[in-house]
């Protein structure tokens, strides 16, 4: 697969090393970028055929078979409309669009054309979450009650995410994005999410966006999406999930504390993404491109080209995570539940909550069996006819 790279800033030169780290098939042909000179080192430096300051010549190159979108989020929309024109594949970094409505337009420009539209949702596709899905998805939870989501740092590197006008928020645009589409995923993809009931705060940066917001995605079968999002977190990058169901839990800590600690005088260099100091105890990350999901992510995206069916993470995926994010801050404003607009849901349209009792035997529901210090087991029961509630001892 012949590769551009839209783009030659912080997630591009994440893409390109996962793109170019590694032996593989897949080649980048062709890097835009709006300044000569950065487009020109980045060629440099990851061995790239063609360079260019014309985004519209990178696209429409014919070395070029997949576009990859790593701009500022305002430029997503029109970098999607010049590769739907020119007919390329096309995959875009998060968040989709700035609101649903621009990746609305953004879905339908790629289905129009008939091209793949990937959604890079990396958290998606780290080696803890890919495991986590599967024992997930082949039941070793039971039903998914509560899915829990947190992305934290002391804020972004770039102008452009400080300006609301460019990137469409603050810390709710830029990371709960991530947060929501993982929640999303452990609930189940075709469980309708219905509203959303959210706080956020300006509380330490000078800007007009959201620097702090905490939010709960409720779904049609009752379940829950939380996600947790600051731009004020000290001491580097936290990103941890929780994935509570009927029968089992899962805890993910993805990035600090993870059993690798280090302590350094400074001379280690680069430590991890967003790491506040180099030296003192640190919690480095040994392979960041790998343990961010950037390599499996890519990998599903091109194999999905070649055979012609759908990544795990779509357009699709993208606008409901921007349709969410608008409740979200619709919530954050009114003070209320605010449901979620969806005007293209392609999910279940069963929105019945699935919560079902379990049964102990014909007269009773169990509540809850243990067994206490002592030895002695307790268990507590509902009469399914009169409601009492009863307690055994075994
Ligand atoms: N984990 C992730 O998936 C992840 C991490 C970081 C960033 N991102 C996303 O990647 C995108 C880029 O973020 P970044 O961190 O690389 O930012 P960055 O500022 O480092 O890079 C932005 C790129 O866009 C270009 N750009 C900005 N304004 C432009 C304009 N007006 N015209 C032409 N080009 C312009 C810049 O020159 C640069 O090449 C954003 O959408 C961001 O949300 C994703």
């Amino acid at each position: 697969m012949n590769i551009a790279m839209l783009g030659s800033g912080f997630i591009a030169r994440f893409y390109a090393d996962a793109l170019a780290g590694q032996r593989r098939r897949d080649k980048l042909t062709m890097v835009y970028s709006r300044s000569a000179d950065r487009a020109q080192i980045f060629a440099n430096d990851y061995n790239v055929t063609h360079h260019t300051d014309n985004l519209e010549e990178a696209v429409n190159h014919p070395d070029v078979d997949v576009v990859v979108i790593a701009l500022s989020n305002e430029l997503h929309l029109p970098a999607v409309e010049a590769c739907a024109k020119a007919g390329k594949h096309v995959l875009c970094t998060k968040p989709l669009g700035r609101s649903g409505e621009e990746a609305k337009r953004m879905l339908q420009l790629v289905e129009e054309a008939g091209v793949m539209g990937g959604y890079l949702e990396d958290l998606c596709y780290t080696p803890k979450f890919l495991k986590s899905l599967q024992t997930v998805q082949s039941g070793g939870l039971g039903r998914i009650l509560w899915a829990k989501s947190r992305e934290a740092h002391p804020g972004p590197h770039s102008d452009w995410f400080w300006d609301k006008n460019k990137s469409g928020g603050g810390a709710i645009v830029d990371l709960g994005c991530h947060c929501i589409e993982i929640a999303r995923n452990f609930i189940g993809k075709n469980i309708k999410p219905v509203e959303v009931m959210c706080w956020a705060a300006t509380q330490v940066h000078p800007i007009d966006a959201e620097d702090n917001a905490i939010g709960m995605v409720k779904y049609a079968n009752g379940a829950i999406g939380q996600f947790e999002v600051s731009w004020c977190f000290r001491g580097g990058m936290d990103l941890r999930d929780e994935v509570m169901g009927t029968e089992g839990t899962i805890w993910v800590n993805n990035f600090l504390r993870t059993g690798f600690d280090v302590f350094s005088t400074g001379k280690g260099g680069y430590v991890a993404e967003k790491a506040e100091t180099n030296k003192g105890w640190l919690f480095p990350v040994g392979d960041e491109v790998h343990e961010l999901g950037y390599n499996h992510m890519f990998t599903e995206m091109f194999d999905c080209i070649e055979n012609g069916s759908q990544p795990q993470e779509t357009f699709y995926d993208g606008y409901v995570v921007n349709a969410i994010i608008d409740a979200a801050y619709k919530s954050a404003k009114s003070g209320i539940w605010e449901p979620v607009q969806l005007d293209d849901w392609r999910g279940d349209t069963d929105t019945t909550d699935k919560a079902e009792a379990a049964s102990y035997d014909d007269q009773y529901y169990l509540i809850k069996e243990e067994v206490l210090p002592n030895g002695e087991k307790k268990i507590i029961l509902k009469d399914k006819k009169t409601g009492e509630v009863v307690r055994r001892d075994i």
